[in-house]
């Protein structure tokens, strides 16, 4: 190694910047016969930097969200699902919404793609710099139950109200019992206005009053969620029955949800 390298390295590991030493050499080669300046090459070095911090700090909100399955927007077949407008979600894409505290609402049968959205919207949102939870809604209650046994539920509230989105999937599927319905309640009221939520529920907004027990609090809620919120209703089919012939009992006619 020649001493400006040994100093690029040393330096470089004093900054916590290691892919400055890793692509000075390389960059100065192309810097050299590209005849760039001193400030072009050193605007490249220390973009080469930026974008790998951005990359890892993206995986590491990628990872801390706790999505399971990682599905991306990229993967979603548009032709196949009508009702999730491609220009809808490339705007929801940028995560611009998250900036206003809006709210998404993803509405439809089992099997529309439902979590995938919500979750690739999730990715975009760790991309673009905030940080993510996901959880069911039922995961989200036993959270709370949690906090709230522990007498820190205000805390705990604070606590979720840092990270811009929350996302709350399954809403519907397992119906709350009434203080399990006052915790989420409270959860939607901590975050309307000052932070996002992005809920899945296979049931449309008429059928909530029986997921909460309560039509007071279900409609309370459902309208401080869609007060700033795009609600997108998926159709269809199951995407995880689209090559066979089966129906669920969601889909017969005489158990149609809407
Ligand atoms: N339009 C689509 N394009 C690509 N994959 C899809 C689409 N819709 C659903 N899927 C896939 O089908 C499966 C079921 O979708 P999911 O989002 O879990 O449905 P839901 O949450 O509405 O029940 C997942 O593996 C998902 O990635
Ligand atoms: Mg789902």
């Amino acid at each position: 190694m020649t001493t400006t390298a040994t100093d690029l390295a040393y330096l470089a590991r004093v900054l916590k910047a290691p892919r400055i030493s890793s692509c000075a050499g390389r960059l100065a080669e192309q810097a050299r016969d590209g005849g760039w300046t001193h400030e072009e090459y050193l605007a490249a070095v220390l973009s080469q930097e930026v974008t790998s911090r951005e990359a890892s700090g993206a995986s590491i909100r990628i990872r801390a969200a706790g999505f399971g399955t990682v599905k991306s927007l990229e993967d979603f077949n548009f032709e196949h699902q009508l009702g999730a407008k491609r220009d809808v979600i490339a705007h929801l894409a940028t995560s611009s919404y998250l900036l206003d505290a809006r709210n998404v609402v993803l509405l439809g049968p089992p099997g529309t793609g439902k979590t995938h959205l919500a979750i690739g919207l999730g990715v975009k949102a760790a991309h673009a710099g905030h940080r993510v939870l996901f959880a069911s809604a039922t995961e989200w209650v036993t959270r709370l139950q949690a906090a709230h046994q522990a007498g820190r539920l205000a805390a705990e509230l604070t606590r979720l109200r840092r990270y811009p989105l929350l996302i709350v999937d399954e809403v519907g599927y397992i119906p709350f019992e009434q203080d399990a319905a006052n915790l989420f309640f409270q959860l939607v009221s901590s975050r309307y206005e000052h932070a996002s939520i992005i809920l899945t529920s296979n049931l449309p907004f008429a059928r909530w009053g029986d997921v909460f027990g309560d039509h007071a609090v279900a409609s309370a809620m459902i309208d401080r969620i869609i007060h700033h919120a795009d609600v997108l209703t998926l159709k269809g089919h199951s995407y995880r029955l689209k090559d066979t012939k089966l129906t669920l009992p969601s889909e017969r006619a005489e158990n149609k949800a809407h």
